[in-house]
């Protein structure tokens, strides 16, 4: 197995920067297109030789160095008790929105061989053909929250922050019950054989950082102990770029950065033992091949500061996105990384 990605996460000299991109299977691809057109997006989750084929494609397509199930976030929210649908125009729709105590109470313990056999099954099959390692996910406690409380996205997070400070109590009791969801949600991806975990806390930069601290961070921190320690385990706080001080407390192997913050600056912070991930801003890639390989470059460059350093995105690669510019920037990262640091 091509185990770059593993090293770069544990800080151990590589040959050169690996490198994979958040949502590499998705509509950007005309093959994850192709298997879209038959099944809508929650079936394709649900069924494991589905999800297996298209976690695989942009590892063939575009040589990355590691793959990630094919998933979403909301899946163990659904198996926990709300109701789920992908609205094409409106995202994600989480029916009856928690609001009150009955609504947490509501919520069910995740049994996670039982209410999302799918997912291992899925991780299972992709470990007998897969020659880089697999990442397994699980949305961060606030940002499952953050769905679950407002139904779906939001753009000011009115109903999530009303909870947090007006009832506090309530709101850490959501938490607490999620909190315990993702622990077992990732050791049974764990168990079933996944190489890495990543936790993607997609709406933690919305809290200023002492709110941060008390309403996500904590629970992240005790994710974070109930894991294997032998695996590594990632830490993606998007925009949290301000309080990157606050994020490096996190327990995680590796954080990952946005685009936001410059990668030097970001290690400066951090400290040079830090293992980052990141952080190209995805719109790089509708722009010239010449650019693509140029601010590529120079990301690679300035990660080598680091104990560690594994090239992503600063977020998901958009739909959009044209396929040979994703091809370009693997390439490039490989190449202007060869002889390893
Ligand atoms: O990275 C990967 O390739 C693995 C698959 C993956 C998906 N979603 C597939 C997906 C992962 C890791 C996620 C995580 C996820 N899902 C996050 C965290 C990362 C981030 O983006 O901040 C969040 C916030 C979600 C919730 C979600 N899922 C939204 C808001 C949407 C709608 C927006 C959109 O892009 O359509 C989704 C749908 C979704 N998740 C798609 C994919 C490929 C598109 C579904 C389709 O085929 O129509």
């Amino acid at each position: 197995m091509n185990d770059t990605f593993l090293k770069a996460c544990r800080g151990e000299k590589t040959d050169y920067t690996p490198v994979w991109i958040m949502r590499q299977a998705g509509r950007y691809l005309p093959e994850y297109q192709k298997v879209r057109s038959k099944v809508d997006f929650l079936t394709l989750c649900k069924t494991p030789e589905l999800a297996a084929e298209v976690t695989l494609q942009p590892v063939d397509i575009l040589g990355v160095d590691a793959a990630i199930l094919f998933s979403d976030i909301l899946i163990p929210v659904e198996a926990i008790g709300m109701k789920l649908e992908f609205s094409e125009s409106k995202g994600p729709i989480l029916y009856d929105p928690i609001r009150d105590s009955v609504g947490i109470s509501r919520l069910r313990t995740l049994d996670p061989q039982e209410d999302v056999p799918f997912v291992m099954d899925a991780v299972k099959l992709l470990k007998q053909s897969l020659k880089v390692p697999l990442i397994g996910f699980s949305g961060a406690p606030f940002t499952l929250a953050t769905y679950m409380i407002e139904g779906g996205s939001s753009r000011n997070y009115v109903n999530t922050k009303r909870m947090m400070y007006k009832e506090p109590e309530m709101f850490h009791r959501l938490m607490d019950k999620i909190t315990d969801c993702v622990i077992s949600y990732l050791n049974a991806q764990i168990d079933a054989g996944v190489d890495a975990v990543q936790i993607f806390d997609s709406w933690a930069g919305i809290l200023s950082p002492a709110d941060f601290d008390e309403f996500a961070l904590k629970y992240v921190n005790k994710i974070i102990s109930a894991l294997n320690p032998a695996l590594p385990r990632i830490y993606f706080a998007f925009n949290c770029g301000a309080m990157l001080s606050h994020v490096k407390t996190s327990g995680a192997d590796v954080l990952g950065l946005d685009w936001r913050i410059d990668i030097s600056d970001a290690i400066t912070t951090l400290g040079s033992n830090a293992i980052v991930q990141g952080n190209l801003d995805p719109c790089t890639l509708f722009g010239t091949k010449e650019i693509v390989a140029k601010r590529a470059a120079d990301v690679v460059k300035k990660g080598r500061a680091a104990k560690g350093h594994i090239f992503n995105l600063g977020h998901g690669i958009l739909p959009e996105t044209p396929v040979d510019n994703a091809k370009a920037l693997v390439e490039t990262v490989h190449e202007v990384s060869a002889g390893g640091k």
